[in-house]
């Protein structure tokens, strides 16, 4: 019998008595308790899989090297809580982000303000409140601090976001590396080199080093090692060139994260020792003093640590054609199928032990018909009522979430010695807070 237990993923998976448990709670309880949607957080596997970084990076690259948590993935005020407590960096990338950091005390020292799009407002904001670094994309952003920095009596660090020039071969959303990119200035056209120049010179920047990020989701090892050799080679150039010392390199993060049984497992300090070896041999041959080393996981540190449970609120059947089975939510909580045609492993959770023979598509609550979390899966035949649960939930998802539709944002609950609330659940009364009544 082809039953559902032969998809659990991850180790925080597991199931008893028919029930999917997840970080060793009964998903159905849950589900009673704080109602759907609903999104689960492991914090022992979050806090878990921050200190495999911090660990690793310290092991490989040596003292002062250390993950950054690049909180886009997800961001609310306990996840900084948690990286302050585990003694990493985190990665923001707009005001909001910076703002949350801020509230839950976060030493914004050990802040980086990322984006390609950086306004006077957020720049001033960010230094007047003590921004560790900027990661700066362009000269406009470059000439913005200096100014900005200088009229408030500071000089800012910064690193520098270059292009390598790479194609990870994932998604072309999310693919940031590559010569023509948005983000970044590029190595291969010689810019890269131009805007260290000009950086040095500016007195109100502190050039502290660089930056370069290949895209995400990434399984292959090879780019991230091609990335880091042409980062390490470019660190060797401005040296040689300019005799400017590189205090960081910030490699960027993209790990890829298992979210269905045909994804490879991936072992992050294996990863992380594979591309030391290309760093440190560079600095070994070269006689030269290696950077500080920084690394920005944001999916591998949520992704599998977290996933969604749903009410089954229709069951429809086209005959000859197919089944839908409509969920207490969608894409307001998870637009990553519509956007990107992402992978999702889903599960009848209160129905573990029956035959997964029912084939359907599922999909979401919005006036849209692009609104699917995934088409054509097996599940054991469910009905209005019964609990629908989607795996690797915490990377992306709740961080994307919208009201369109003004379809309230589900809860999150945190699960560690105890259950709680980390993020409360939308309202009605939430979603028309900012509207004015004429
Ligand atoms: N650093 C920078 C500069 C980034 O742009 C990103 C992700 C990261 C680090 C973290 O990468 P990760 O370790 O999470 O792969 N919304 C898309 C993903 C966009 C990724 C954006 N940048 C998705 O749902 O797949």
């Amino acid at each position: 019998m082809n039953c559902q237990m032969t998809k659990l993923l991850h180790d925080n998976l597991s199931v008893k008595d028919g029930t999917l448990y997840f970080a060793g709670y009964n998903t159905t309880e849950l589900a009673q308790k704080y109602g759907t949607p609903l999104m689960l957080l492991d914090e022992k596997k979050i806090r878990n899989t921050m200190r495999i970084y911090k660990n690793a990076m310290e092991k490989y690259f040596g003292k002062g090297s250390k993950p950054l948590y690049a909180s886009k993935a997800l961001s609310f005020v306990g996840i900084y809580q948690i990286a302050k407590e585990e003694g990493i960096n985190t990665d923001i990338v707009s005001i909001g982000e910076l703002y949350t950091a801020i509230k839950a005390g976060f030493p914004l020292e050990n802040a980086f303000f990322h984006g390609n799009a950086k306004s006077d407002s957020d720049i001033k904001f960010a230094i007047e409140n003590g921004i560790g670094y900027f990661i700066v994309d362009t000269y406009d952003e470059l000439y913005a601090i200096d100014k900005i920095a200088g009229e408030l009596g500071k000089k800012q660090k910064i690193l520098l976001r270059l292009t390598p020039g790479i194609d990870p071969h994932t998604h072309s959303a999310i693919a940031t590396g590559k010569v023509d990119s948005k983000f970044g200035t590029a190595i291969e056209t010689g810019q890269a080199f131009e805007i260290v120049k000009t950086a040095i010179m500016l007195p109100s920047i502190d050039l502290r080093g660089f930056h370069a990020h290949i895209g995400s989701q990434i399984f292959d090892i090879k780019p991230f090692c091609d990335s880091a050799d042409i980062m390490i080679r470019f660190v060797g150039e401005v040296k040689d060139s300019l005799g400017f010392d590189t205090e960081i390199l910030n490699l960027g993060g993209g790990f890829g994260v298992r979210y269905v049984e045909s994804d490879p497992v991936i072992d992050y300090e294996e990863n992380i020792k594979l591309i030391s070896e290309h760093i440190n041999e560079y600095c070994e041959e070269n006689d030269f003093p290696k950077p500080i080393i920084l690394m920005e996981p944001g999916r591998s540190i949520v992704a599998d640590s977290g996933m969604t449970l749903y009410t089954a609120l229709s069951v429809k059947e086209i005959t000859g054609y197919k089944n839908y089975v409509a969920i207490d939510g969608g894409m307001t909580d998870n637009p990553r199928y519509a956007l990107y045609g992402s992978s999702y492993t889903v599960l009848a959770s209160g129905k573990m032990d029956k035959e997964a023979n029912y084939e359907c598509t599922i999909a979401g609550r919005n006036c849209e018909s692009g609104d699917l979390i995934q088409e054509n899966v097996k599940i054991p035949k469910v009905q209005r009522g019964d609990n629908i649960a989607v795996l690797v939930t915490g990377a992306y998802n709740y961080s994307m979430a919208s009201n369109y539709n003004r379809v309230p944002r589900p809860a999150v609950v945190m699960l560690g010695d105890t259950d709680r609330v980390v993020i409360n659940r939308e309202t009605p009364e939430d979603v028309s807070r900012l509207d004015v009544i004429l």
